[in-house]
């Protein structure tokens, strides 16, 4: 019964969608800890496309089940018409997708403060999707979870009182009452359309441990995203690495068996915030339009950065990745030489690991090593001996200096395009 943690190993967008995806065939439940619909996980099979936001990426895979657990914030609105766009799609999520009790919700005064927040100067370049206000009311203990939601006397109570403790802030969007009322309008429909998922994810996922279930654990957003490891105040307000699996769904530390890694062969990062081997030009360009390197939920045009060993070599402290997968090796194809970041400089000292100052994380200076680059298409390999010499010793020269082995390179979107290099490191 072993419990899987997947971890995004850089700033998010590794295309964890895509490898959770590929390993639910071998899951009974995928269950997403933390955050909430500022995820965008792309999964790609049989020439369909699916871009998920708050349901796991397991949803895609008959027959498995899927939790929301407590570590998120959900949106009422945005689940329910997620629901309603797999449903469209022929998914069906009744009876097989769980939510967590527990979670917090997101009401519209979220998403305005988180808005107003961005637009006032002081932004980071956030979805706006009311993720960091509705975990600031989860902290000041005036959250409201899905089990307030469903009772309608508590939870008017609530937004009442939230909308005052607010109301100076709200007041420069619109009038405080006018928010009540957006809040309160669809609210009956949504509350009979959440009830039928809600339970005890906890309990649920206690009672699949006991019963030998297999579980995979899918994180949105990445280490350097995370609230406390990350590059704050660039972050989100949780908590992706695999600690965050234990918080957020309610599985004991023991539980789980193993962390994998996901790492793009090259970093991106969207929103703003420091990103020590950000490049521009031609490469970037090239990287940017090949890989599709433009944000799932918002749209943004992503920065692009070689690899950063001192940056993944800390989200492998951070996390406990037993193992990497490596994403979109494909896309580095044509390019000569690909840089790596070995380590960085600062103030005349050589560091191998991310530093926790911001000043430091923006005044650090990359030291690149350069290896030679391949060509050629290589989407339609399948087998890591097949692949150029060159992209092979690529991937061995990445294990070298992260110290840990690369058990899965993807070289597509496509699920089928995927090169398991050692299975036993799957689901051992
Ligand atoms: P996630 O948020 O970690 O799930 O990643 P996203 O879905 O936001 O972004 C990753 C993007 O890369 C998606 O469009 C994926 O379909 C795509 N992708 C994943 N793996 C590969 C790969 O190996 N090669 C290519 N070319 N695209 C990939
Ligand atoms: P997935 O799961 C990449 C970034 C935002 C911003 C910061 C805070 O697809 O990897 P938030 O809305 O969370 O308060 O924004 O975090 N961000 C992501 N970047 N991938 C994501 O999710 C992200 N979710 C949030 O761009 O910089
Ligand atoms: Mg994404």
């Amino acid at each position: 019964m072993p419990a899987l943690v997947i971890v995004g190993a850089q700033w998010g967008d590794e295309g964890k969608g895509k490898i959770v995806h590929y390993l639910s065939r071998g899951a009974d439940f995928v269950v997403r800890y933390q955050g909430g619909n500022n995820a965008g996980h792309t999964v790609v099979f049989d020439g369909k496309k699916f871009a998920l936001h708050l349901i796991p990426s397991g949803i895609l895979f008959p027959g498995v089940h899927n939790v929301i657990g407590n570590g998120l914030v959900v949106s009422p609105k945005a689940f329910r018409d997620e629901v309603l766009m797999l449903q469209k799609r022929g998914v069906r999520s009744r009876g097989r997708l769980h939510l967590s009790l527990a979670a917090h919700v997101i009401l519209p005064y979220h998403i305005y403060l988180d808005t107003l927040r961005e637009e006032g100067g002081r932004g980071i370049g956030t979805t706006k999707k009311g993720i960091g206000p509705c975990y600031e009311d989860k902290v000041a203990r005036i959250g409201i979870r899905v089990c307030d939601y469903l009772e309608p006397e508590t939870f008017r109570a609530l937004v009442t009182q939230n909308l005052n403790v607010r109301a100076a802030e709200l007041s420069r969007i619109k009038p405080v009452k006018a928010i009540a009322e957006e809040v309160f309008k669809d609210y009956d429909e949504l509350r009979k359309f959440l009830a039928p998922f809600a339970c005890d994810t906890s309990e649920l996922l206690a009672k699949a441990r006991g019963a030998a279930k297999n579980l995979l654990l899918e994180s949105a957003q990445g280490a350097m995203l995370d609230l406390d490891f990350g590059t704050y105040p660039f972050v989100t307000s949780s908590n992706p690495i695999a600690g965050g699996a234990c918080v957020g769904s309610g599985i004991p530390p023991q539980a789980i068996s193993r962390v994998m890694g996901v790492t793009k062969a090259y970093t991106t990062r969207v929103g703003l915030g420091p990103f020590p081997t950000e490049i521009d030009g031609k490469v970037a360009t090239y990287i940017r339009e090949k890989g599709g390197e433009y944000g799932t939920t918002t749209g943004r045009p992503r920065r692009i950065g070689w690899l950063d060993l001192p940056q993944l070599r800390s989200a492998i402290r951070f996390s406990g990745i037993d193992s990497l997968v490596m994403t979109k090796l494909d896309t580095l194809s044509n390019i000569h030489p690909i840089k790596v970041c070995t380590a960085y400089r600062y103030k005349g000292k050589k560091l191998t690991s991310f530093p926790v100052s911001r000043r430091a994380q923006l005044e650090v200076e990359p030291v690149y090593e350069s290896f030679p680059g391949f060509s050629g298409d290589l989407s339609g390999v399948r087998k890591f001996s097949d692949l150029p010499s060159t992209a092979r010793h690529y991937v061995e020269q990445v294990e070298r200096l992260a110290g840990i082995p690369v058990s899965i390179v993807s070289v597509g979107q496509s699920r089928e395009q995927t090169i398991v290099r050692d299975a036993r490191t799957v689901w051992a």
